[in-house]
């Protein structure tokens, strides 16, 4: 459970949270290539309670709790140097599953600057958690579902049940936490067919925008990842062999997203073509990683260390030059194209 906000106070010292200038509201961080970096993705653990076959292997081991960092150095990390960031995504691992996440939810959502805060879950436990995060500020969520076929959804997740997720949607959107955006990672001969269709389908009755993600490689497995990636094009070309030919929806350069619609759906369908058309150009990302990393581009190793200083003591000022300069050192976009995969994290450390 967070503790009283006005004053941060753990073994590695004390930072009053009321001296903070307002979280640096008014202030804003660019990186070299003048992009605004306004959006910070905060993964809340790298543990999680599904093992799905494209993120980490069963056997996963995830790291040790004082190797992460503690609720008060996200704080003071969130609420302090936050430089202009106003979007927050809550990622993991699986956020939800950290202890005392509803007031986590809370006390970010209090954070001056900040105007929208999202959760990116898997959704085993949102059922149970969609009223009180939304009462404690939770925006939307975005919740990931690979298939709507009970075996396959099992298989793909090793331990996953998709009564619960769905179960977890439909509150979600009870609790107002919308529009609700479902997520699918497609992986070439398991889910790049029917269920691709079945998803798609969702949004002729449901003002949810299901969205269809290239599988990107990493680390590991990224034999696997690549050999199996289903293109944007191919995708598409698949769900308007069904449905006609798909509508543009608006399309907002922040979201990497493209929003098409099926002619009359209440919903939308958004397409992530991050392996073969990046939308780089328009990134304005950062993650937080677990173990307090400022990492610039989900697909390129570059990171800069925040949590080493941080408990060696520096002050909030040297904290707030390291993050804007970590930012401005943001790289263009990611070297897929060419080869280049980022190694040393999988999936579950970064939260997508
Ligand atoms: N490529 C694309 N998306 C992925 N996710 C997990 N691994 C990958 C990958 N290799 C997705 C999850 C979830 C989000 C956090 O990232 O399905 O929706
Ligand atoms: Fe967990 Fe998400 Fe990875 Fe699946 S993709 S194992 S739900 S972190």
């Amino acid at each position: 459970m967070i503790g009283k906000l006005d004053l941060i106070e753990n073994e590695y010292g004390a930072v009053h949270l009321a001296a903070l200038p307002g979280a640096y509201a008014n202030e804003t961080m660019h990186d070299s290539y003048g992009r605004r970096i306004n959006y910070m993705r905060i993964s809340l653990t790298d543990a999680c309670n599904l093992r799905c076959v494209y993120c980490m292997p069963e056997q996963m081991k995830f790291r040790p709790r004082h190797e992460l960092m503690s609720d008060e150095e996200i704080l003071f990390l969130v609420r302090g140097a936050s430089l202009g960031v106003n979007k927050i995504r809550l990622t993991g691992g699986e956020p939800s599953i950290r202890p005392g996440v509803v007031d986590w939810v809370a006390a970010i959502a209090q954070t001056p600057g900040v105007t929208d805060l999202a959760m990116t879950t898997n959704g085993v436990l949102l059922d149970k958690l969609a009223r009180p995060l939304a009462a404690a500020g939770l925006k939307r969520v975005n919740i990931s579902i690979d298939t709507l076929n009970p075996e396959k959804f099992n298989k793909i997740t090793r331990w996953g049940a998709i009564d619960d997720v769905w179960r977890s949607i439909l509150a979600a959107e009870e609790a107002g936490l919308r529009p609700v955006k479902l997520n699918s990672v497609v992986v070439r001969n398991f889910n790049d067919t029917a269920d691709m269709i079945d998803l798609a389908r969702l949004t002729l009755e449901n003002e949810w925008e299901v969205r269809f993600i290239e599988m990107m490689p990493f680390g590991e497995i990224s034999d696997f990842q690549q050999s199996n990636v289903v293109t944007f094009q191919e995708m598409r070309a698949r769900i308007e062999a069904v449905f006609g030919p798909l509508e543009e929806a608006s399309y907002d350069y922040v979201d990497p997203s493209r929003p098409f619609r099926i002619p009359g759906a209440l919903g939308t369908l958004g397409f992530i073509s991050s392996v073969t058309e990046p939308f780089c150009q328009g990134c304005g990302r950062v993650r937080l990683t677990a173990d307090g990393k400022l990492r610039l581009c989900l697909l390129r190793d570059n990171e800069v260390d925040l949590l080493t200083p941080l408990r060696a003591g520096a002050d909030f000022e040297e904290m707030r030059e390291l993050m804007r300069a970590g930012a401005y050192h943001k790289p263009w976009g990611h070297g897929l194209a060419q080869g280049v995969f980022a190694d040393n994290r999988s999936m579950n450390q970064l939260g997508g």
